[in-house]
């Protein structure tokens, strides 16, 4: 055998011996304690920036009240997860391709209807959701806001998790309790690791005190650590973006907005993620473990 074949019968023998590992995303929600913080602008335009480095990102919309992702993109999907549920559609069918291909999935109630459907419904779905697990690394939620039970179930059951706040004391003290609801519900269960976005801020000291204060109370009263992922500012730009529809990273890159959703994109891929609790089949498995209970 000449030098060539030697050395690839040697990569055949290295590939059969290491067992690699299913395919799994990072399921990221995007929460907060009270409403109308910036989740949904923090999540789409952070997928976009994503999706522009080369990750494959879905963004799934599971706020149960308006379809605002769809606003933001300027889309109107005809499915949602609710025809996947149904049997209506293929996962394939339900994603629309936006922005140069970014995915993007309606919820609809088809996260809450899961805990109505029959037990070999129930696996077909966790097995057809599960497939995103193949052509997505990174799937994020927006759940919507409050300490409902269901925002707590999706956020206890993905790998991580961002908690979006403003500097106002009513959206800190909120994000705490909401912090606290994820550590009583998460003693049976390992929870995700909480990310702290702070949004609307003066300047990054604002931001950086405001982290520090939520930060001490969680290691005080919960023993939790927190990871700061960002400030963002406030910016009249992306109030600009909004209502034109064009998300602010693609409006306007270069406003203070943009650039911080660009350092809190690069600080997630920065962060290694081994194993992200089974990806998107993992978070399935729980969803519909907690609904089931
Ligand atoms: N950094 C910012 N600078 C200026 N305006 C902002 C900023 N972040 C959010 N806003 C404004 O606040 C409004 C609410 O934002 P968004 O819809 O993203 O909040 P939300 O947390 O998703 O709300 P909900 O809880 O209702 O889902 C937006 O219309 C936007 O114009
Ligand atoms: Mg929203």
């Amino acid at each position: 055998m000449d030098q060539a074949g030697n050395l690839r019968s040697l990569l055949d023998l290295h590939k059969k011996n290491s067992r690699p590992l299913p395919p799994a995303a990072r399921v990221i929600t995007v929460t907060s304690g009270k409403g109308g913080v910036g989740k949904t602008n923090f999540t789409v335009n952070l997928a976009l920036y994503l999706h522009r480095k080369g990750v494959r990102v879905v963004v799934l919309d599971a706020d149960l009240g308006l379809a605002n992702i769809e606003i933001l993109l300027g889309i109107a999907p005809k499915h949602s997860l609710l025809d996947v549920l149904a049997g209506k559609n293929t996962l394939e069918e339900i994603i629309t391709h936006t922005h140069g291909g970014m995915g993007f999935i309606s919820g609809g109630s088809g996260l809450v209807e899961m805990a109505n459907i029959s037990e070999e419904m129930l696996k077909i779905t966790v097995q057809k959701l599960g497939a995103l697990d193949e052509i997505a690394d990174i799937i994020l939620i927006d759940t919507g806001a409050g300490i409902s039970n269901s925002v707590l179930k999706f956020v206890t059951a993905a790998s991580e998790c961002v908690v979006v706040c403003t500097p106002e004391p009513t959206s800190i003290t909120d994000a705490y309790s909401l912090i606290k609801a994820v550590k009583d519900r998460g003693e049976k269960e390992p929870i995700p690791q909480l990310k702290i976005v702070i949004n609307g801020a003066e300047d990054k000291d604002e931001g950086r005190n405001i982290f520090k204060n939520l930060q001490q109370v969680a290691q005080k009263f919960l023993s939790m650590e927190l990871t700061h992922l960002g400030t963002l500012p406030h910016d009249a730009n992306l109030r600009k973006a909004v209502r034109s529809q064009k998300p602010c990273v693609l409006s306007y890159p270069n406003t203070a907005f943009s650039r911080e959703i660009e350092n809190i994109g690069n600080k997630i891929l920065d962060i290694q993620v081994e194993k992200p609790r089974g990806g998107m089949k993992g978070f399935m498995k729980r969803l519909t473990k907690i609904f089931g209970n």
